[in-house]
């Protein structure tokens, strides 16, 4: 599964010196991919979001879902960066913000190495991470953690803003678009404020 950090689709037109960085920092993805963050849900639930990185399935659907979109995105638990890399090359200014450290780390210098300079990553919980200044935004969240993420959004972001979901869907919005089946399911919404 990590394994594929090193596909070309995901991070691709690495120099040698890139390629080689990604080995070895795809070791350390590799170790913390099992580390689930548990967090205090502002409903003082403690909810554990897990690093489980997108498919090429699900990487696949938020592309399709960001058709004929632009401007600023953001990915909610960015991990390795994936989701953000995809958005990069699709030309949005895309930015991942992630409670983990090592993932963070990681994001920024594959950024680095694979010249992404559209990218940023902020190392932040979530949570208390104002949504309101991107146009777009991905999630590939847990179940239990998604309606109170849907009010935030409701809460923050502007009248227009596109969400796409993965593998969860917001509770209880109705989706403009349903791309692909089982858990590389993606939910496309536009916040009609
Ligand atoms: C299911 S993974 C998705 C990773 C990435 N978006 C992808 O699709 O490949 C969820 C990520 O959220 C991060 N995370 C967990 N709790 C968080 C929090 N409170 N704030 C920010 N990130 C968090 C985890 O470390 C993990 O990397
Ligand atoms: C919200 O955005 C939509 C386009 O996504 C637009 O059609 C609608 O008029 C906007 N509503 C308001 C109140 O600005």
């Amino acid at each position: 599964m990590d394994l594929a950090v090193l596909n070309t689709e995901t991070t691709p037109k690495l120099s040698s010196k890139g390629k080689y960085m990604i080995y070895l920092t795809g070791g350390l993805a590799v170790g913390v991919s099992v580390i689930c963050i548990p967090f205090v849900s502002p409903a003082l639930r403690r909810v554990c979001l897990p690093y489980v990185p997108a498919t090429t399935e699900q990487l696949a659907g938020v592309t399709k879902a960001l058709v004929g979109r632009s401007g600023r995105l953001l990915d909610v638990g960015s991990g390795d960066g994936r989701i953000v890399f995809t958005a990069a090359k699709l030309g949005f200014q895309a930015e991942g913000v992630e409670l983990n450290s090592i993932l963070v780390y990681y994001s920024r210098l594959a950024a680095l190495f694979s010249q992404h300079m559209n990218t940023k990553f902020y190392r932040k919980d979530l949570w208390t991470f104002n949504l309101k200044p991107y146009q777009n935004i991905v999630i590939f969240g847990v179940e239990q953690m998604m309606t109170e993420f849907e009010s935030k959004l409701l809460k923050e972001v502007n009248n227009g803003t596109v969400v796409v979901a993965c593998r969860f869907p917001l509770p209880n919005m109705t989706p403009i678009e349903t791309i692909g089946h089982g858990v590389d399911t993606v939910w496309k919404y536009v916040i009609k404020k």
